[in-house]
């Protein structure tokens, strides 16, 4: 994993803060670890490679899946785990800086995985350390764990239904305005050959033009509407998205009508037998929101479960070649 630990690195630190590290190739490489891990995920097998290796886990916002994930991660490959959660119970709270954080964790662990609110901060910890630093979702920025992990998933699921990644049609459904995972995945699915992207948000929350530069300038098609009959047929993937209500200025809030939910009906009205629904999930439950219907629970195209299962071989692999 040296050599790949080396083509991934960023500023010449082994470090994970962007998609944007990754080549197809060096994607793939990452993917083929991920499958050697696993049996390792699923206790069939045994490593110790992070043996006597600390991580740092500091999530400074919410978080129950990426936190555990990454954790049960590296424990599976023998290391062990320090937590922090939230920022209330952290230094930060009595005014510390990311620096002075940064400085001081890095001389109590071997690795760190930082969720933060501000999008660029967790290159801001990464700047301030020589260990290796992971971006477990810094604000509305990115979350390239998640995007790794979802194209695995794409790849597994493409895989055993016959289909090519190259000339598929995605559908990006929900808050595309504020949801970084959706910022990480297009960026990562760019890296492959004549997609087609359809874009479906609420009015407002559509997906900063920034984030489509790579898309757009690899010549993938990109097409975007405000109403998921439009957008939805013929779609061999749809990612629904939360919308990110915390990350909403007040006026936001007010003018906003949610009315985009994914649920049987509409798929079973727009796309065959063969489509794949994902999330990064959490999917609110509330009333009123329901990103994700639970009437598709039992219906063998929705991969939710299959994809976060997929997070432990892919933050297994990540470490792997990080630290390995
Ligand atoms: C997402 C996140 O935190 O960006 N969750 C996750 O890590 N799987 C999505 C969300 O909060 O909606």
């Amino acid at each position: 994993s040296g050599p790949l630990r080396n083509r991934i690195a960023a500023e010449g630190k082994h470090q994970l803060l962007s998609v944007d590290q990754f080549t197809r190739e060096s994607v793939e490489d990452l993917f083929r670890v991920a499958d050697q891990m696993q049996p390792i995920a699923r206790r069939q097998k045994v490593s110790r490679v992070l043996e006597g290796a600390v991580l740092g886990n500091l999530f400074f916002e919410a978080s129950t899946r990426t936190r555990v994930s990454f954790g049960s991660a590296f424990c599976r490959l023998g290391g062990s785990v320090c937590d922090t959660t939230g920022f209330t119970f952290s230094s930060m709270a009595k005014g510390e800086s990311i620096y002075d954080t940064s400085r001081v964790m890095s001389g109590y662990v071997d690795a760190m995985v930082i969720r933060h609110p501000e999008k660029g901060s967790v290159a801001e910890f990464a700047r301030a350390t020589n260990i290796p630093v992971v971006n477990g979702g810094d604000g509305p920025g990115e979350h390239p764990s998640q995007a790794l992990l979802d194209l695995y998933t794409i790849l597994t699921e493409f895989s055993r239904l016959g289909k090519l990644l190259d000339g598929a049609h995605i559908a990006l459904v929900g808050d595309l305005k504020y949801g970084r995972t959706v910022h990480s995945l297009i960026k990562l699915l760019s890296l492959y050959r004549g997609l087609k992207f359809t874009l479906i948000s609420p009015h407002g929350l559509e997906m900063p033009p920034y984030i489509l530069d790579q898309a757009s300038t690899r010549g993938h098609v990109i097409e975007q509407t405000h109403s998921l009959q439009e957008g939805l047929p013929g779609a061999d993937v749809i990612y629904a998205t939360r919308v990110q209500k915390e990350r909403f200025s007040a006026e936001e809030l007010e003018g906003y009508s949610p009315d985009f939910q994914v649920n049987k009906a509409i798929v079973d009205a727009c796309c065959g037998p063969d489509v794949i629904v994902m999330h990064p999930l959490p999917r609110d439950s509330r009333e009123g929101a329901n990103d994700l219907s639970v009437d598709l629970n039992h219906d063998p195209r929705l991969a939710i479960f299959r994809q976060t299962d997929n997070g432990i071989p892919v933050r297994m692999a990540i470490f792997a070649v990080l630290l390995g």
